[in-house]
């Protein structure tokens, strides 16, 4: 057996399986799973039940399958509740492109759809349909939704499928979802003990009730970074502003739509944070004064005078040692990025800097991808490719969490200095 090493020695996966011909691959991924030291749970859907019998899983695990949603366990428990509480991860492969809608819309009339909702554990969904379900704009919306509740898709390939025809829509190889699973544990618990703050999304500056200045950011990079945080087991406040994304459940949101609002915000918790990540698209600008009421238009142009916020993330890079957390701010340029990058590192304060490059034929504001250079002050640590948020935001704490621990070795923490102050 090959589970030495491995990071998902003793955890309890359960995977669900839904009703594709994909369903006998499951096979092969459960017993993967297993010979990776895993203690693996099956739970079926009844369509499931038609192409793969319990009996093979159950045979594969040593353990009872569950393909009822009302079933109890052998100890008289609710089988399906008792799965998803237990479950340290969940794979759902193959996931039908019904299974997806069923997620999305937060059903849960099988065994399969009942875990997942009763559960908090992370999500893996690999799909597997034909290439027309796949690229349907329903299946691409419900995509996006589970993306929003923080599950990792990992993409189905392109292939022979079911119909004869070869597109996108094949599971993915069980090698792949392993690794996806294991890449879930296998920086567990490196930020146990610490408070990460992250500030998300744009804010709006209001002109009048209706009206506001604001910016296109998404929220989505904030977000990956704070779920990334949270599922390496650290303590996680997400300021958020304006989003076009969910606040990640398993994290503390706070809402904060303003600049103003913000800085209350993070000012509040910078001095109980060890890592501030300042994500936010801060508007630099707000509207001298905003209106009570609707401002009316008389033919003539309008004039709003514009005063400049005040800058949150140099506020707390003006902290004094002890109490300043490590900060870590962005830079979003259209030009000179690493002269802008580094001069905003020095001017503001900052540990490290993520600078991206907006506005040109790839731009990260809004997508579902990112390439970003790291600074230090000596100037560029990477040299990262385009990547999808998520695994920027993975590297990026692979990349904080070396230079957190050089510049705060734990003897002489932050932590420890606070606990003997206190
Ligand atoms: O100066 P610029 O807006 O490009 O700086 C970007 C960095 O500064 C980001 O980390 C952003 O969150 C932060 N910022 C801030 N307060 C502002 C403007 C930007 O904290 N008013």
């Amino acid at each position: 057996m090959s589970d030495e090493g491995s990071p998902l020695a003793g955890r309890r996966v359960v995977v669900g399986v839904s009703g594709s011909i994909a369903a006998y691959k499951a096979v092969s991924l459960v017993r993967l799973l297993a010979e990776r030291g895993a203690v693996v749970d099956v739970a079926m859907t009844t369509a499931a039940t038609a192409f793969v019998t319990p009996l093979t899983f159950a045979s594969l695990t040593h353990r009872p399958v569950v393909s009822e949603v009302m079933a109890l366990d052998p100890d008289e428990q609710i089988a399906h509740v008792e799965l998803a509480e237990g479950a340290d991860a969940i794979v759902l492969a193959p996931a039908t492109a019904n299974l997806l809608a069923e997620l999305a819309a937060g059903l849960a009339g099988n065994a399969v759809t009942a875990m997942a909702l009763a559960s908090r554990a992370p999500v893996i969904v690999a799909p597997a349909m034909d290439a027309g379900m796949w690229t349907h704009p329903a299946t691409l919306r419900n995509v996006e939704t589970l993306r929003g509740f923080g599950h990792i898709i990992v993409e189905p390939e392109v292939g022979a499928l079911a119909s004869g025809l070869t597109g996108v829509g094949r599971l993915a190889e069980s090698d792949t979802i392993v690794a996806a699973v294991e890449s879930l544990f296998a920086h567990a618990g490196e930020l146990e003990g610490l408070h990460v703050v992250v500030s998300a999304g744009g804010t709006r500056e209001p002109i009048d009730p209706v009206r506001f200045l604001g910016n296109r950011s998404s929220g989505k990079m904030g977000v990956a970074i704070a779920e990334a945080a949270r599922d390496r087991g650290a303590t996680v406040t997400l300021v958020a502003g304006s989003m076009s994304v969910p606040a990640p459940r398993g994290v503390t949101a706070v809402e904060a739509t303003t600049a103003a609002a913000m800085r209350t915000a993070v000012l509040r918790s910078a001095p109980s944070a060890d890592i501030l990540v300042m994500a936010a698209a801060v508007a630099d600008f707000a509207p001298k004064r905003t209106s009570n009421s609707k401002i009316k238009r008389d033919g003539a142009g309008l004039q709003i005078d514009l005063v400049a916020n005040p800058d949150i993330v140099a506020e707390v890079g003006e902290m004094a040692d002890g109490v300043r957390p490590f900060l870590i701010g962005f830079a979003a340029e259209t030009d000179d990025l690493e002269a802008n990058a580094l001069s905003k590192l020095r001017d503001k304060g900052l540990d490290l800097i993520v600078g991206n490059r907006v506005g040109g034929p790839f731009d990260a504001i809004g997508s579902e991808d990112n390439k970003v250079t790291v600074f230090g002050a000596e100037g560029p640590l990477t040299d990262w490719p385009m990547l999808p948020k998520r695994q920027v935001a993975e590297r990026l704490w692979d990349l904080i969490v070396d230079r957190y621990r050089a510049a705060r070795p734990p003897a002489g923490s932050r932590r420890s200095t606070r606990a003997r102050r206190r």
